[in-house]
């Protein structure tokens, strides 16, 4: 039985690669970075894997054009597609934070109005309106979202944080922590069903391979 994978393209896609070829995949990490070619074969094993931006992942999943598919947990709540998570990797470990300067915390605490910029508006308003009941105004953008609170955009930000680097450097700090994030495995719903044994294997055998780190 058939199956394609669609992994994300950037910092994932080197981890993601090599635990596929722990659990026994024949994937060719250095043929997918030095060549133009987008879809890739693994005859030996009958799958087809490509590399997608990580907005795209669950798209590719959801309509069936892929299987499976690897992205992070932030791209899959903000992209609200309908399709299975089944494993969690526990590869590229960050966190989903509220952050901005100090003198912000109060804000929040006080539950006023204020100004939420962030590249995951759908998880900004989650957290704000269904978990915080807070009303906020939410202002998309597409990155460097730093830049927010230090230009006055807005009062605080909704972003990744992962070493904290990042933060420190422009003199803002995590306020709140929104939930932890790692990559994830998603499944077809239709996929789950009709390749429901190859796909369960592959959750095995990677699981094992988790187990033992
Ligand atoms: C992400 C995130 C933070 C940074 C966090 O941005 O949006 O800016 O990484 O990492 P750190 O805690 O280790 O400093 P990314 O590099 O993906 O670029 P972007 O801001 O342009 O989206």
């Amino acid at each position: 039985m058939h199956l394609t994978f669609a992994l994300t393209k950037g910092r994932l896609a080197d981890k993601t690669l090599e635990l596929l070829r722990q659990s026994g995949l024949n994937i060719e990490a250095t043929e997918m970075k030095n060549s133009r070619r987008l879809v890739f074969e693994d005859e030996e094993n009958n799958v087809s894997y490509f590399l997608a931006k990580a907005q795209d992942v669950p798209t590719y999943v959801e309509y069936g054009v892929a299987d499976i598919g690897v992205t992070g947990k932030d791209t899959i709540m903000e992209e609200g597609r309908r399709v299975f998570e089944v494993l969690d990797l526990k590869l590229g470990k960050c966190r989903m934070c509220v952050c901005g300067p100090e003198s912000a915390r109060e804000l929040l605490e006080h539950h006023e109005m204020i100004k939420v910029a962030s590249k995951y508006p759908v998880i900004a308003r989650d957290y704000f309106h269904n978990v915080k009941s807070q009303t906020v105004d939410i202002i998309k953008l597409n990155g460097s979202v730093e830049l927010g609170p230090i230009v006055g955009l807005s009062d605080v930000i909704v972003d990744i944080v992962e070493t904290g680097g990042t933060l420190k450097e422009n003199g803002l700090t995590v306020l709140e922590e929104i939930c932890p994030l790692s990559a994830r495995m998603i499944v077809n719903q239709v996929s789950m069903r009709l390749k429901n044994e190859r796909i369960r294997k592959l959750i095995d055998e990677l699981n094992s391979i988790l187990g033992d780190e």
